[in-house]
């Protein structure tokens, strides 16, 4: 969830949705996100609203602490079953991110969860997941987690080379992540994520070969792989500016990108969507899923962003703010907008085609047409699904995935 907020119309104070929203609601899966806006040190390329103490020191007072967290974002959860009303969904998925979502304590976390299920009910086979950050966790506390109920857990692993780590600004130490997915394991968690980053300045193709082969021998089941990028007003762009350490360049992320598909391919996880590896159908992460094909989800916390109906809305971004309306029985929502046809047809397109199953083509207008078949022929799309009706991207076309897109909407 990065930092940015759009502009947009106000959210009515009680968080009221059009009934449009709500029409149809029980045929589409529901998931909600659970935002943890805190972290015990800000790593350099981080851009996502997350706050260290530091950072909140005078800003929030006691409303902004995290002692009192888990009871305010259950006061959001309340909210969110008044507003979606005699809504008879059960929850699919429930995500907990940050942030750093395991600096709260297990039973915070437990209880927050605990809440979703009160006010909806969690399906039977409900993904759970959490991200730890692994310096933030051991065995005592991965048990408590599994044993209220999560059965996912999503580590931030970057890398396995302590040269990358700390230009990164992460402070666990290389073998940390590793161990966190054994203690995992032992919690009897059946999914484990790994997170890695490619292409920091100064990692070579055989650091990240590295952290690869570190990642697979721990034996998660899904493997996420982001190419880093520098954030504008991050104290790693400005690092760059000033030359104290270097840009890596596209081609370098392409390289680094091959490189991850080989091998992780090659040891038996495949691809499901651009920067995301999975062992089988069953290792998805369905919660992530749910963005990608534009079900409903709830998002709590500060900064957090919804979508129930085509109506997307997004909370105020600190968490004295967030807590404040809370308090005041007032909805945190900050902005919403209601998307139009051409909207979610566009969006659609933008996350559909990041999938291994790709966007159907009837999606495409005259121009948009016109594009896939060029995307077609210069191998960027695979002939075998185009011609059942579906552009769905090569290798190449995966490298190339935001040019090729920003052709098909047209
Ligand atoms: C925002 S973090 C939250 C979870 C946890 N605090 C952590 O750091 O692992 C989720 C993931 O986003 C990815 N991420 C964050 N900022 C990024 C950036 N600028 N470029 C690429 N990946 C990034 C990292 O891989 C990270 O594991
Ligand atoms: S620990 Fe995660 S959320 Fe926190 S600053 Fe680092 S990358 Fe961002």
């Amino acid at each position: 969830m990065p930092s940015a907020l759009p502009d947009g119309e106000p959210v009515p104070h009680d968080g009221a949705l059009p009934a449009s929203a709500l029409a149809g609601a029980a045929a589409r899966p529901l998931g909600f996100y659970l935002h943890v806006p805190y972290c015990a040190t800000r790593c350099g390329y981080c851009d996502f609203n997350t706050y260290t103490a530091t950072e909140l020191r005078g800003t929030g007072g006691v409303l902004a602490s995290r002692d009192n967290y888990a009871d305010t974002l259950i006061d959001e959860v309340r909210l969110a079953r008044k507003v979606l009303g005699d809504d008879p969904r059960e929850v699919r998925t429930v995500f907990v991110g940050g942030g750093t979502p395991t600096l709260l304590d297990a039973a915070d976390l437990v209880r927050m969860l605990g809440a979703v299920r009160e006010e909806f009910g969690l399906a039977a086979d409900a993904e759970i997941t959490t991200e730890a950050n692994p310096e933030s966790v051991d065995p005592a506390y991965l048990a408590a987690l599994r044993e209220g109920g999560f059965n996912r857990i999503s580590f931030g692993m970057q890398s396995a080379r302590q040269h990358v780590l700390k230009v990164l600004d992460r402070t666990h130490t290389p073998g940390r992540p590793e161990r966190c997915v054994a203690e995992a394991r032992a919690a009897g968690f059946e999914h484990v994520n790994l997170d890695l980053i490619y292409g920091t300045p100064g990692e070579s193709d055989e650091d990240w070969r590295a952290s690869l082969d570190a990642a697979l021998d721990a034996g998660p089941d899904h493997v996420s792989a982001y190419a880093l990028i520098v954030e504008e007003g991050t104290r790693l762009a400005a690092r760059i500016r000033r030359g104290e350490v270097p840009m890596t360049d596209d081609d370098v992320h392409a390289d680094r990108y091959l490189i991850a598909e080989e091998v992780l391919s090659s040891a038996g996880y495949d691809w499901y969507e651009v920067s995301n590896w999975a062992t089988s159908d069953k290792a998805r992460c369905l919660h992530n899923e749910l963005y990608w094909r534009g079900a409903d989800w709830w998002g709590a916390g500060p900064g957090a962003h919804s979508h129930v109906g085509g109506v997307r809305w997004w909370n105020v971004k600190h968490p004295g703010a967030y807590a404040g309306a809370l308090a005041e029985g007032r909805s945190p929502g900050a902005g919403r907008e209601i998307l139009t046809e051409e909207d979610r047809r566009v969006e659609r397109i933008l996350l559909e085609l990041r999938l291994r199953e790709g966007v159907p083509l009837d999606l495409l207008r005259t121009e948009g047409l016109a594009a896939s078949r060029r995307a077609l022929a210069d191998g960027l799309l695979d002939p075998g699904p185009y011609e059942a009706g579906r552009a769905a991207l090569t290798l190449r076309g995966r490298l190339l995935a935001d040019a090729v897109v920003r052709d098909l909407v047209d």
